[in-house]
């Protein structure tokens, strides 16, 4: 199994996912900045990785202050609050967990030290429960599978696996379960334009473990639906509106229209930390662009001649009306029903 973040001696431990395939290199990070930068350029991803990622950096920043005051400890933990928040704006488990961090410090009664002690516990808690969520979804996602064929073909989208949480995935978590099942024959993965995490991540992901996988690129996906080659489209999440709008992924929006027009059931698997309960709708949620170099380069190339412009929106939103089911933690929800799941929510 991948795990792409351990806490281990004192320091958190992060594969650098964008080294993957080729190199498999594992960075060391002692400080909160340095955590916050790892995000940023993406060394850890995956919104919930990069909620227990934030997590520890929110303890790396909490053990670097020093005082024996705790006003003036919370209003320096703010501090490295704000800017583990600037890093990437769209994926919710990354303010969930610093919200769940802050709250830790404001409700723990003892000293600096006992609440910067508390303060790692609770990320270790956090890193735990994602993994266990993960399994979880896996499992219902399994049970929520159309019944035939009795072995499936799956297409995702980006990489919603291992290396996107703590350890197993959402997405390829329900594809792990099926394979364990004996429920799969192969994966169908989009490479993923402009970064590409489909064709490096998910399948370097799947070749561990033997899962057959196949790469198209992003426009080839209605092609192989026509075809009769997709049982199921399976992605994950980066936020989910209350009311099952989904930002994921560019370019999930896409494969979502292109499922429904062949009648393909299109799921997403996220936790429920990944759901906005303030957010009516998907049109508030923010989408991160990114750097116009991620779509003009590929290595050393430049594809495009001087004079162009660039837009480089890294997530869209799929309207609720073109997603069969939400698969959660806590069971296969409806999108409208998710107001009904946040009752059964862990705490951290
Ligand atoms: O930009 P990324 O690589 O962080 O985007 C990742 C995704 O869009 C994933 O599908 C999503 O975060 C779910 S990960 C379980």
């Amino acid at each position: 199994m991948v795990y792409p973040v351990i806490w281990r001696n004192n320091s958190v431990l992060l594969i650098d996912q964008t080294r993957l395939p080729s190199e498999y290199t594992v960075v060391e990070i002692h400080r909160s900045e340095d955590m916050a930068q790892a995000i940023t350029t993406m060394i850890v991803r995956g919104a919930p990785a990069i909620g227990v990622a934030a997590a520890y950096g929110m303890y790396l920043g909490a053990r670097e202050i020093e005082t024996s005051d705790n006003q003036e400890f919370l209003s320096k933990l703010e501090k490295a609050a704000n800017l583990l928040r600037s890093t990437r704006p769209t994926a919710v488990n990354l303010f969930w967990a610093i919200g769940k961090m802050m709250q830790t410090a404001y409700e723990t009664v003892g000293t600096v030290a006992e609440i910067q002690q508390t303060l790692l516990e609770t990320a270790q808690k956090i890193h735990e429960e994602d993994l266990q969520t993960c399994q979880a979804i896996g499992d219902h996602g399994l049970a929520a599978l159309p019944k035939t064929p009795e072995k499936l073909i799956i297409l995702t989208h980006c990489n919603a696996g291992a290396l996107a949480t703590a350890g197993y995935g959402t997405a390829l978590g329900v594809v792990r379960s099926a394979w364990k099942e004996g429920r799969l024959a192969r994966v169908f993965a989009d490479e993923t334009r402009p970064r590409l995490q489909g064709a490096k991540l998910t399948t370097w992901e799947c070749v561990q473990e033997g899962i057959p996988v196949t790469v198209i690129t992003d426009n080839m996906a209605a092609h192989c639906m026509k075809q009769g080659l997709i049982d199921a489209v399976v992605v994950g999440a980066d936020r989910i509106a209350v009311n099952g709008d989904t930002a994921n992924k560019i370019g999930t929006y896409s494969l979502a229209i292109v499922a429904k027009a062949h009648n393909i059931p299109f799921f997403v698997a996220a936790p429920l930390s990944t759901v906005d309960f303030q957010l009516v709708n998907g049109t508030q949620i923010p989408i991160e662009e990114r750097h116009p170099a991620e779509i003009y380069q590929i290595g050393e190339t430049i594809l495009t001649p001087p004079g162009v412009e660039f837009y480089n929106p890294a997530f869209d939103v799929t309207p609720a009306e073109l997603i069969t089911a939400i698969i959660t933690e806590n069971g296969v929800f409806s999108p409208g029903d998710l107001l009904s799941a946040r009752g059964k929510m862990a705490m951290v």
